[in-house]
């Protein structure tokens, strides 16, 4: 048996999705830059998608930047921001994906720009109180960059807080929403933000493709130079049935969110009630409370083994995927900086398992099974 526990570092592509991408891989392939008809064609197939998009999380089409994902959104906020927007310092955490804190550090080390890091409470949320601290210490135009739903440890942001405290403030808010879009419903009519990003396969739409959100009353000029695609923000020949894949894929995943929601929380449930009557000592990485944390992630410390680096290696070989999440149990010499961020235990070994709509509860328990066995066999000392 082969299960996939991994679905926060990506997704299968759902058989809709692809589907609808089909026709555009095949007979519709104009460049939707072209004014003739199979030209128009496309155009038109994007912009169809742009509006889906909008519709879905109540925002205006001239809102939505395609992208090339998560990455290329990120990248493109905190830079329009330095660029743009007059921002001369930015905010974020040390827990952020590496596509913001390595584009942060970056920006900062080639300019005057100033980083400063918000302190994380002890289960690795936000401290809003140091947060509204660092937002009254200075009077530099700021930028606040802080993810949504936490990709390793799965700690979900409280967006409103900290919106209403950016605007307070005078700040910009950009949030990495790539772990909560097609998870979470999104009202940007009601959620007062500036930016926020998405990456298609996180919700069973294809790879490389993504879009980054722009506030209309912002004035931006594009991060990537080149054509006159995307309204001028953004040169390159679109990656046409990538984004016909994205809006479908977003389709498909609001329209039956609530059950979705439901029937995967059930099984982080399961795991992690099977997991504490297994393992005395097992404990959690972040707050795994349903209403402050992503249905999505499940991040277990298990009990300590003389072997923990093998660990992975050997749920691998029995089926299971999933991923790790500390120096000892990834095999790569760098420990994840997220549990190095919440000052986690990487003595012990620190297993992420991701779930999504096609994780079935036989999976999970395959998972369980084997995870006990390996215990019960010292399969790891
Ligand atoms: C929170 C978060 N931000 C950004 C990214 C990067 O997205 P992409 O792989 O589409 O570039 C990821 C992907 O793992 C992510 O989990």
């Amino acid at each position: 048996m082969k299960v996939y526990l991994d679905n926060a570092a990506t997704t299968p592509l759902a058989p809709e999705v692809f589907d609808a991408m089909v026709p555009y891989l095949k007979n519709e392939f104009g460049n939707p830059s072209s004014t003739h008809f199979y030209g128009r064609q496309t155009k038109a197939a994007i912009e169809t998608a742009r509006r889906k998009v909008a519709e879905l999380i109540h925002s205006k089409p001239s809102e939505i930047i395609f992208t090339s994902g998560g990455t290329e959104a990120d990248n493109m906020a905190l830079n329009c921001a330095i660029s743009d927007l007059g921002v001369q310092r930015i905010i974020t955490s040390s827990i952020e994906h590496h596509a913001i804190i390595h584009t942060a550090e970056h920006i900062c080390n080639k300019s005057k720009i100033e980083l400063d890091l918000v302190k994380l409470t002890e289960n690795g949320h936000v401290d809003l109180n140091h947060l509204e601290e660092l937002l009254t210490k200075s009077e530099k135009k700021t930028i606040v960059s802080l993810m949504h739903g936490n990709n390793e440890i799965g700690n979900l942001l409280p967006l409103n807080k900290v919106s209403k405290l950016c605007r307070k403030h005078n700040a910009y808010f950009h949030s990495d929403t790539v772990q909560t879009m097609g998870h979470y419903t999104f009202d940007l009519e009601a959620l007062d933000i500036d930016f926020i990003t998405c990456a298609a396969h996180k919700f069973h739409g294809p790879k490389g493709v993504g879009f980054l959100y722009v506030n209309n009353k912002l004035k931006n000029t594009p991060f990537i130079h080149g054509g006159s695609q995307e309204r001028g923000m953004r040169g390159g020949t679109e990656n046409l049935y990538g984004i016909i894949g994205l809006a479908k894929a977003m389709e498909l995943a609001y329209s039956g969110l609530k059950d979705h929601q439901k029937q995967v929380q059930s099984l982080k449930t399961h795991m992690i009630n099977s997991l504490r009557s297994s393992f005395k000592e097992v404990d959690f990485h972040g707050d795994i409370t349903p209403e402050n944390s992503l249905y999505t992630v499940l991040n277990v410390c298990l009990p300590k083994t003389s072997k923990a680096s093998m660990l992975l290696f050997t749920l691998d070989l029995k089926g299971v995927a999933c991923s790790g999440g500390s120096a000892c149990t990834s095999g790569s010499n760098k420990g994840s900086h997220v549990l190095e961020g919440i000052a986690a235990d990487v003595s012990k070994p620190n297993v992420r398992f991701s779930f999504s709509r096609y994780t079935k509860m036989e999976e999970v328990d395959y998972a369980l099974e084997v995870l006990n066995e390996v215990y019960r066999k010292n399969l790891v000392e």
